[in-house]
């Protein structure tokens, strides 16, 4: 599964990027919101700085709007995954923007069929919602099991790019189902490594290393 770092924070970007933990970036407007940045500006540095996709947003809501934000955001750089909403506008300027070749992510996607729907229009990812359909008392991982499925009964090339994701079992489980990419904010991929048998298991060895005077070099 690959890793996409939900952020537009540089120094969270780069961190990860130099344990080679980041195979791609996602941001939407709320993120270019919190980091107080311009919304061209600082999707260049992220592109500067990782090599894989980085989804941009477009603001329209219109598909002539999309399509030409979309082009515009292409222009940044080459790995510049265009990021639009699953309306019948978004799909109009999916299917527009990647017959120019362009990336598309698809996002605010929140059932099976509209994940149908993107694939259709040629999308190379689709971004299925976890967290906010938990917050509803809906299961998300049902939605990304039933979309693999959908994809797998078909040989759908799009990429299963499982977004709002807010807690370490949510990346665990999208990664049993088969999602293609998990997208998390930086805290989620920081809490992954936590264990507290490592922490205490580590401690024991500390004091036996104390008690043996064991030293390597
Ligand atoms: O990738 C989508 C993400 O940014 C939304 O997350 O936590 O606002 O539902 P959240």
């Amino acid at each position: 599964m690959k890793f996409f770092v939900d952020t537009a924070e540089i120094d969270a970007i780069a961190e990860l990027n130099d344990l080679g933990m980041v195979d791609g970036v996602t941001t939407n407007p709320s993120l270019i919101k919190k980091s107080g940045r311009d919304i061209l500006e600082v999707t260049k540095e992220i592109c500067d700085l990782v090599s894989g996709p980085v989804s941009a947003e477009v603001v329209a809501l219109d598909a002539e709007g999309m399509i030409a934000e979309g082009r515009k955001l292409a222009e940044i750089a080459e790995n510049i995954a265009v990021k639009v909403p699953l309306t019948w506008d978004g799909l109009k300027a999916c299917k527009t923007l990647t017959d120019e070749g362009k990336m598309v992510n698809v996002t605010l996607c929140f059932s099976a069929n509209q994940a149908l729907l993107a694939a259709k229009a040629g999308a190379t990812f689709i971004s299925p919602f976890i967290g906010r359909l938990d917050d509803l008392n809906s299961d998300g991982l049902d939605l990304i099991e039933d979309i693999r499925t959908i994809y797998d009964n078909y040989g759908f090339e799009t990429q299963i790019l499982a977004a709002s994701i807010r807690t370490v079992n949510h990346m665990s489980d999208c990664a049993k189902i088969g999602a293609d990419v998990a997208t998390a904010p930086p805290a989620v991929f920081k809490k992954m490594v936590e264990h507290v048998l490592t922490d205490k298991g580590l401690a024991a060895f500390v004091e036996d290393i104390k008690a043996a005077n064991i030293s390597i070099l």
